[in-house]
């Protein structure tokens, strides 16, 4: 199976764990549905998962700059030609202002890529490895335009989202803001309802795995359902995190 495809990093995205996440996806799903998509890394490991695929994420860059992807991939590319993996030109896209909704994701896709921990404010480069390749990111364009043709993108909050599409042949893959570690333009960690998530997925009648951080608070939210714990070394926005590992789990309701 071909597992390349992604088009940005992303805050908890998934890039490291989403290997050991595709298998324990059932085969027999009729939907495949990501609530918290942000850069929906699990999604793209397979071409497809099921013929109903849903991207959601309340963050409306996001949405916009996926929409585009799938939409306007030639237009999208040919702005990211002009753009220069510089510091200079990192800092004047900060501070200005886009039109079109092509511009704007051409200029948050060029954020995304040169940011540290992709969090869109400060320029990266590597001692090692460089600057990030411009072409890497024209091509990647084309692959997930083709890969999103049949994904119905989303822009709700997930609770109202994964209520108004459960049903017994669903699959819901849900990566929420973590109990601690970084929080989201849309949401702090502080303030996502972990609570009421909790009560919507214990209700469903489709099937969910659910990615998060080993707490006891969560620990506690879950107990009764299967808790599988794995490992990945920690990422840039886990420094704080003492072992090398960072400890996560996944809870599954079949
Ligand atoms: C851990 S990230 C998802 C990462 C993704 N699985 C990946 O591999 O790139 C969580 C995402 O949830 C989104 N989010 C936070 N609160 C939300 C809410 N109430 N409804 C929908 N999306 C939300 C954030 O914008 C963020 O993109």
């Amino acid at each position: 199976m071909k597992n390349y495809k992604y088009l940005i990093a992303w805050i908890g995205g998934k890039s490291r764990l989403r290997k050991k996440i595709a298998q324990l996806i059932p085969n027999d799903i009729k939907g495949y549905i990501e609530p918290f998509g942000g850069g929906a890394w699990v999604l793209f490991y397979k071409d497809k998962w099921a013929d109903l695929e849903i991207y959601n994420d309340l963050d409306e860059r996001l949405i916009t700059l996926f929409n585009v992807v799938k939409y306007h991939p030639c237009e999208l590319a040919r702005q990211m030609c002009f753009m220069l993996s510089s510091r200079k030109q990192f800092n004047e896209y900060l501070n200005s202002y886009c039109v079109t909704d092509i511009q704007k994701s051409a200029q948050f896709l060029f954020l995304v890529n040169h940011s540290f921990g992709s969090n869109c404010s400060q320029f990266a480069t590597s001692k090692s490895r460089g600057i990030k390749s411009a072409y890497g990111i024209i091509q990647r364009i084309n692959e997930i335009s083709k890969r999103l043709d049949k994904v119905l993108i989303e822009n709700k909050n997930a609770i109202d989202l994964i209520k108004q599409y459960d049903s017994k042949t669903q699959f819901f893959y849900c990566d929420p803001p973590y109990s601690k570690g970084a929080g989201y333009k849309v949401c702090s960690t502080k303030d996502f309802k972990h609570e009421e998530l909790s009560q919507t997925l214990k209700t469903i009648k489709g099937r969910f795995l659910l990615s998060y951080d080993d707490s006891p608070k969560i620990r506690k939210l879950y107990k009764g359902f299967e808790i599988i714990n794995i490992s990945r070394i920690k990422g840039i926005n886990n420094i704080n995190v003492k072992d090398k590992e960072y400890k996560e789990i996944l809870i599954k309701n079949y």
